[in-house]
C-alpha cells in the first residue's frame, strides 16, 4: 500500500523508510517531492497533537490521499518540559543571549540543530537532574477519518555532544539502558528503540488489521 510522508524533513523520511523496511511492512511511503509538493508545511499548533495534524491536514487537502505526518517534542524534566512542542525553533526564543545568534540581520534565520542543542546545554549547565524524553505523534489520514498514534523513550540529557549520526538534539540524547548517544548509535538501532519507531510500530499494527 501506497502512504504519504507529509513531511520536508528528509532525516525522518530516511528513518521512517528504514523503519518500515525493518518491519517488513508492506507500506510504501511517498514523499512530498513526488507528489509535486514543494511548498513549507505550516506548523503553528501548541501541542503535537495539532501540529501532526495540522501537517497532515495540509496534504490531505492538497491531494486528498492517504497520508501521515509526524511532530516531535524533545521534554527534559529540570527545564519544565523544554524545549517540547518548540523543539525545532527552541534557539529563536532566546536570539541576543550568548546561547543563540544574534538578530541583528534584520531576518530571522531558523536555528541550526548546533543552536537548539547548545541552548539546551547552557540552560542545563550545573544541572544534577538531566531526565528528558522524546515523544512523537503521528497523525494519519486513512480513507478521509484521522488517526493518531505515539511514542516515547525516555533517556537523558549528556553534558556534551557524541556521535554524528542522526539529526536534531540525537547528539546530546542518552536512551535509558544505553552508554552512547542516538547519535553514536547505528540507524536500525535507533530504530528499535525510538520515540518515532515506537509511534510507527503502532501505525503499522493499525495498518495491518485493515
Ligand atoms: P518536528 O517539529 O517534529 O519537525 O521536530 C522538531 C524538532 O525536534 C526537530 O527540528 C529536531 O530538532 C527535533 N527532533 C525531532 N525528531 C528527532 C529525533 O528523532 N532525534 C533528535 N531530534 C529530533
Amino acid at each position: 500500500m501506497e502512504l504519504i510522508f507529509a513531511t520536508n524533513n528528509l532525516h525522518k523520511l530516511h528513518e521512517v523508510k528504514e523503519k518500515l523496511q525493518l518491519n517488513n511492512a508492506k507500506i510504501q511511503v511517498i514523499s512530498l517531492s513526488e507528489i509535486g509538493f514543494f511548498n513549507d508545511i505550516p506548523e503553528t499548533g501548541i501541542t503535537l497533537q495539532a501540529n501532526a495534524l495540522q501537517k497532515a491536514q495540509t496534504i490531505f487537502d492538497f491531494c486528498g490521499k492517504n497520508c501521515f505526518a509526524d511532530d516531535t517534542g524533545l521534554e527534559i524534566v529540570a527545564l519544565n518540559g523544554e524545549p517540547g512542542v518548540y523543539s525545532a525553533r527552541y534557539a529563536e526564543r532566546c536570539w541576543g543571549e550568548p546561547c543563540g545568534r544574534p538578530s541583528g540581520s534584520g531576518v530571522n534565520p531558523v536555528p541550526t540543530f548546533d543552536d537548539n542543542i547548545n541552548l539546551v546545554l547552557s540552560k542545563l549547565h550545573g544541572k544534577i537532574n538531566r531526565k528528558a524524553y522524546f515523544k512523537t505523534v503521528i497523525a494519519l489520514f486513512w480513507n478521509g477519518k484521522i488517526h493518531y498514534f505515539e511514542g516515547r523513550i525516555d533517556g537523558e540529557i549528556t553534558s556534551e555532544k557524541h556521535g554524528t549520526e542522526g539529526f536534531g538534539y540525537d547528539p546530546i540524547f542518552r536512551p535509558e539502558g544505553y552508554q552512547e548517544t542516538f547519535a553514536e548509535l547505528p540507524l536500525d538501532e535507533k530504530n528499535r528503540i525510538s520515540h518515532r519507531a515506537r509511534a510507527v510500530d503502532e501505525l503499522v499494527k493499525f495498518l495491518s488489521e485493515r
